[in-house]
């Protein structure tokens, strides 16, 4: 691996928990359960490694319409494991950030999600965007939303990419560089639908609670190994 060449941002796209504890004859939860324990070695190999943001997709808008059982199941292992991780979060200088209409979500869990984001706030080293109720669309529409509330007297002209860039969730942060999707689905899913426009992407078979340190490293090399052209010649 090129260290000199290591993505600024990278995305993933968590897919694969349920297929995943389905070939272990265990219930969908035990997926979403070893899915974090992924999610923690990532964190630690893009810090170690000098990646800057790492941003994941947890909770699509769409995921609301999945069982009750479920939805319920993953609220919990975002309260929980804010609650276990946050002391480590703090200490190894993660800034955490939770990225979406979380005003959806339990009072109880917002003050938890929102509680963490101030512990973590001066977090230095890496920053973890964890994009729950989150969609791409849904954060176009709030980016426009919010350009009418902060300058209702707009004239035609006035919107430019830079202005939509600074209202979105991931305002001040470049654009992904990497872009993965695990369990080798070839979609987007609602994610990143703006920040994604030059991204390299990377689909793996391998699901995502097995996808650890060593699988990054080859998602890295593999990003590499590409030309990256934002459409001009060589
Ligand atoms: C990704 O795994 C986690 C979430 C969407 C919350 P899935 O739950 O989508 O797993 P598969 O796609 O059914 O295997
Ligand atoms: C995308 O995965 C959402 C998350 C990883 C949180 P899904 O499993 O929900 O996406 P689809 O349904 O396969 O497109
Ligand atoms: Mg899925």
């Amino acid at each position: 691996m090129d260290k000199q060449n290591i993505p600024q941002h990278i995305a993933i796209i968590m897919d694969g928990n349920g297929r995943w504890a389905k070939r272990r004859l265990l219930p969908r939860a035990a997926g979403h359960k070893a899915g974090v324990a992924s999610l923690k070695a990532v964190l630690k190999a893009c810090a170690e490694l000098g990646v800057k943001y790492l941003t994941v997709y947890a909770f699509s808008t769409e995921n609301w319409g999945r069982p009750r059982e479920e939805v319920d199941f993953l609220m919990n292992l975002f309260a929980q494991s804010i609650d276990r991780e946050i002391d480590e979060l703090v200490k190894s200088g993660v800034r955490l950030q939770f990225l979406g209409r979380i005003h959806k979500f339990s009072d109880q869990l917002q003050t938890k999600m929102r509680e963490a984001m101030e512990k973590t706030k001066d977090g230095e080293r890496i920053t973890l965007n964890v994009m729950v109720n989150y969609g791409g669309r849904a954060e176009l529409v709030d980016a426009a939303n919010d350009i009418i509330i902060n300058s209702p007297h707009l004239n035609v002209g006035n919107i430019t990419e830079t202005l939509i860039s600074e209202h979105l969730y991931t305002k001040g942060m470049p654009d992904p560089d990497l872009l993965i999707r695990t369990a080798n689905e070839m979609r987007v899913s609602n994610f990143l639908l703006w920040q994604i426009a030059y991204a390299e992407i990377y689909v793996t078979e391998t699901l995502w609670p097995d996808f650890r340190k060593k699988e990054l490293a080859a998602a890295i090399e593999g990003y590499q190994k590409r030309e990256r052209r934002f459409g001009k010649l060589q």
